[in-house]
């Protein structure tokens, strides 16, 4: 590892003021976070959406501002498989189209009135939503093959921090704050063995050194000293991470980015515990999942929180300062964030079209007599 200062002063102003790039799928939430006949609002950078899902399991995403007057849908109701708005009855259908108004007589024709859909999809315990250019949404969720596997212990790991997303990306690929977690036993001696990067991704390997109550829950094997030296392979695949040591443990973070100071993290954490299976599996699994969550990983995160939100507090109050990097991953992984920014908004100038349908087919007449198609 060089021990020079890394010219990195300006990717760091503008990698804290970059926005995301929207052609991706994002966690929206915990699928059992959301029941049947339920509607929740979720914020995706800066816009917020009415999720919803319908008797028969099936999720909507609708822009949560009613056509009408503006108000928000994830304040209404589901009906059967549409979506009332609370405030004159109106409903919209999955695509987001007023398919009634409760004070119209049977006759009469509906306006053109569209709230904006986003494509969804619940996979791995998660669902997802797609708040880009719905053309692009046939790309790939990450792939998570440890997912309902037996080999693999599951622990579920949500994550909420007021910080910007590039803070807590870099979080993730700074492998060299295991100094923050020493009371806890984390890692120690990290050296970046390897480092690359392409448009979308970056690849860092680190050896790490481990001891104490992580090398025993992991099962790794101990030499004589109770000090094990093993290899972490990060890998950041814009806008998600997954993270394995060895095939011993693996983690996925999901990221969610609400707004400027605003990140949730969806994050599955999969371990080969050395327990018996009838302990693993079954009901007494949510309460180990649960113990493991409480007991250790939510005292690391609860650490990596302070640091993050205090990163973000000193950039707020200013945001012209200087910091001196040293890990080239993190400027890597900056420039992939900043990169991806730039790419999407070189898509969103090609794909501009004239204002909506909507804007241009209505007038007063067609509001009276016709619906949007
Ligand atoms: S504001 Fe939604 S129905 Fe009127
Ligand atoms: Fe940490």
């Amino acid at each position: 590892m060089q021990s020079a200062v890394l010219k990195g002063q300006s990717i760091y102003r503008r990698v804290r003021e970059t926005g995301i790039n929207s052609n991706y799928w994002y966690p929206l939430a915990w699928a059992d976070q959301l029941q049947p006949n339920q509607v929740i609002p979720v914020t995706v950078w800066q816009q917020t959406l009415a999720l919803y899902r319908d008797h028969s399991g099936q999720i909507y995403a609708l822009e949560d501002a009613c056509p009408h007057k503006g108000v928000e849908l994830h304040k209404g109701e589901v009906h059967g498989s549409n979506l009332t708005c609370p405030y004159h009855g109106w409903e919209f259908n999955g695509a987001g189209e007023c398919v009634s108004i409760p004070y119209f007589p049977a006759d009469q024709k509906l306006p053109c009135a569209q709230a904006r859909s986003y494509p969804t999809q619940e996979k791995y315990g998660i669902i997802w939503g797609f708040p880009g250019e719905p053309g692009l949404a046939s790309q790939q969720l990450p792939a998570i093959p440890e997912y309902n596997s037996d080999e693999w212990f599951m622990v579920r790991i949500p994550g909420e921090f007021q910080a910007h997303f590039s803070i807590c990306n870099e979080n993730t690929m700074d492998v060299f704050h295991g100094f923050l977690h020493k009371e806890l036993q984390g890692w120690f001696d990290p050296v970046l063995l390897s480092l690359k990067q392409t448009e979308s991704d970056v690849y860092a390997d680190y050896q790490v050194s481990y001891r104490g109550i992580l090398t025993k829950l992991m099962g790794l094997g101990k030499a004589g000293n109770g000090v094990t030296t093993r290899t972490v392979s990060i890998h950041y695949q814009y806008p998600h991470y997954h993270s394995s040591l060895e095939g011993v443990s693996s983690l996925y973070l999901m990221r969610l980015p609400m707004g400027s100071t605003l990140t949730r993290s969806f994050s599955m954490l999969f371990l080969k515990l050395p327990l018996p299976g009838w302990l693993l599996r079954g009901r007494l699994s949510k309460l180990l999942e649960k113990a493991v969550l409480h007991q250790i990983f939510l005292k690391f995160l609860h650490q990596d929180v302070e640091m993050m939100e205090s990163e973000q507090r000193s950039y707020l109050a200013n945001p012209q300062r200087n910091y001196v990097e040293v890990n080239p991953a993190i400027i890597a992984l900056q420039r992939v964030i900043i990169g991806q920014y730039e790419r999407f908004m070189q898509q969103s100038d090609r794909s501009l079209n004239p204002p909506t349908e909507i804007a241009s087919d209505c007038n007063f007449e067609l509001v009276q007599d016709s619906k949007c198609r």
